[in-house]
């Protein structure tokens, strides 16, 4: 499952990037405070030492019994959970805090740091093994001098798990927030990346599932302002347009089987009646004259239907020369010439220069003029004008198919250019499928031309479209 894998790759990344991050940061602070906590013991060590060098240079001169520099070691010792031994100039013991250690006393312990303490400084050891205690301990070694002389040291050891037990307590207080802080994060990552990626990419996802099932009319309901909103907007556009091609697509089966019906029922009637012998003899050739009409009519519907959707298909590339719009002009007026003639129509061609060449596909544009002159003539009043232009305007060609006659009303003016549409149904019911403007438009469109059409004041419609004119 995609959307699965998706969210455990985020919450994963995620939670690895906060865990990384708070293990650095908790080992970083663990280091920072080891170093602290050893320097400030170092300044508790080196004040305590002070107090009993002072103390062993009043034993060592006299003034102050052994059993007082004692007590002074074990106070200190309780004070800071260690033991304190004294050494003299030679690194010999004289005396010692813990009585387990008093075997020591007159043994030389110090030895290799007695040329360090003899210059004043003092020593200090983390992690040394001592045989005093056969244990790990921190040692700090402080010299005692007195009157500029070399003394004696004080020995202060403390066995390293003494010193470890408060740190190992700010250690474990330190990752065990760590720990619960990356939890936590993880917590709310979850809950997030479910909230704001997760859930609403399910919701896209199951609307896309019903609608590739055939539910066009679902919509994702999706309002946040970020990318997941933008896709799903754009998703519910997508879905609209679907919609609408699914709508068109119903609706132009609906109209190609009306279309169809009607000539083929009244075919089927005519032909019936003849070979019933309900039609009279004599009559025959009339009904036959008819159904034939009809018959002439289908294919014209079918082969409209045809060139619309192989142009729609892009299935005949254009074949784009050279030629004469006022020769392609002339051949199709040609065609009306019976019925311009019975109809006593008037029709005015004004051409533009001698011949205007223009870059077009020859029969598709004999196509767009017959189909606009068709429409001219077959709207225009009897008696009435028709007027055809040719014009040339920098790098195009303007053309344009006029006739008076009732103007194109608002309600239709949406619809002219659509498949089936036609206005006055009863008028227009023999002759037409309302396929031709949309024949026409399609053909200017894949010429990358443009065409509309103009309402005249003084009664009469203006059809005009562009070509581009060829250089000479
Ligand atoms: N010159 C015009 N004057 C008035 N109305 C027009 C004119 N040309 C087109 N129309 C309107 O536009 C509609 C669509 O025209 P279109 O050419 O697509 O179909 P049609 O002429 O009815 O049928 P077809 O051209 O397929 O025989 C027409 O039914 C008509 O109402
Ligand atoms: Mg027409």
């Amino acid at each position: 499952m995609q959307k699965k894998s998706l969210f455990s790759k985020m919450v994963a990344t995620y939670t690895l990037i906060i865990a990384i991050s708070f293990v650095i940061l908790a080992a970083f602070l663990s280091f920072w405070f080891q170093g602290y906590y050893f320097e400030e013991r170092q300044k508790q060590l080196s004040g305590e030492a002070q107090v009993i060098a002072n103390a062993a240079v009043q034993y060592l001169y006299g003034e102050a019994s052994l059993k007082q520099i004692n007590d002074v070691l074990i106070h200190t010792s309780k004070y800071t959970s260690s033991d304190v031994l004294l050494s003299d100039n030679y690194g010999y013991i004289y005396a010692a805090s813990n009585p387990q250690h008093k075997k020591f006393i007159g043994r030389q312990i110090i030895t290799e740091d007695l040329g360090v303490l003899r210059q004043g400084d003092a020593v200090e050891k983390k992690n040394v093994f001592e045989n005093i205690d056969n244990n790990t301990v921190h040692t700090y070694e402080m010299p005692i001098f007195y009157r500029g002389i070399f003394q004696g040291a004080v020995l202060i050891n403390t066995t390293m798990n003494e010193i470890k037990e408060p740190l190992n307590r700010v250690y474990e207080i330190i990752w065990i927030s760590a720990i619960f802080a990356i939890v936590l994060s993880s917590v709310v990552i979850y809950y997030f990346s479910q909230r704001i990626i997760v859930k609403p990419l399910a919701k896209i996802n199951g609307v896309a599932d019903k609608i590739s099932k055939g539910e066009v009319d679902k919509r994702v309901d999706i309002n946040s302002n970020d990318e997941i909103g933008v896709l799903a907007h754009s998703f519910n556009s997508m879905a609209d347009s679907l919609q609408q091609v699914e709508n068109n697509r119903r609706v132009f089966i609906s109209n190609v089987s009306h279309e169809l019906r009607s000539p083929i029922t009244s075919i089927k009637g005519f032909i019936g009646g003849i070979l019933d012998g309900i039609i009279p003899k004599e009559k025959e050739q009339y009904y036959l004259s008819i159904a034939y009409e009809e018959i002439q009519r289908l294919t014209r519907l079918i082969n409209d239907l045809l060139d619309l959707s192989a142009i729609e298909a892009g299935k005949f590339s254009l074949n784009i020369q050279e030629f004469d719009i006022n020769e392609i002009i002339r051949l199709s007026i040609i065609k009306f010439e019976t019925k311009i003639k019975s109809r006593k129509l008037n029709v005015d061609v004004w051409l533009e220069e001698k011949d205007v060449h223009v870059l077009v596909d020859r029969d598709k544009m004999i196509q767009v003029v017959t189909n606009l002159i068709d429409n001219a003539v077959k709207y225009v009043n009897d008696g009435g004008n028709i007027e055809i232009r040719t014009k040339a305007r920098g790098q195009k060609v303007f053309v344009s198919v006029y006739n008076d006659g009732p103007p194109i009303s608002d309600e239709d003016t949406k619809h002219i250019w659509d498949r089936f549409y036609k206005s006055d149904k009863s008028r227009t019911s023999k002759v037409s499928t309302g396929l031709g403007l949309s024949i026409v438009r399609t053909i200017i469109a894949q010429h990358g031309e443009e065409i509309w059409f103009k309402n005249k004041q003084n009664k009469g419609v203006k059809f005009i479209f562009t070509l581009k004119r060829a250089r000479k």
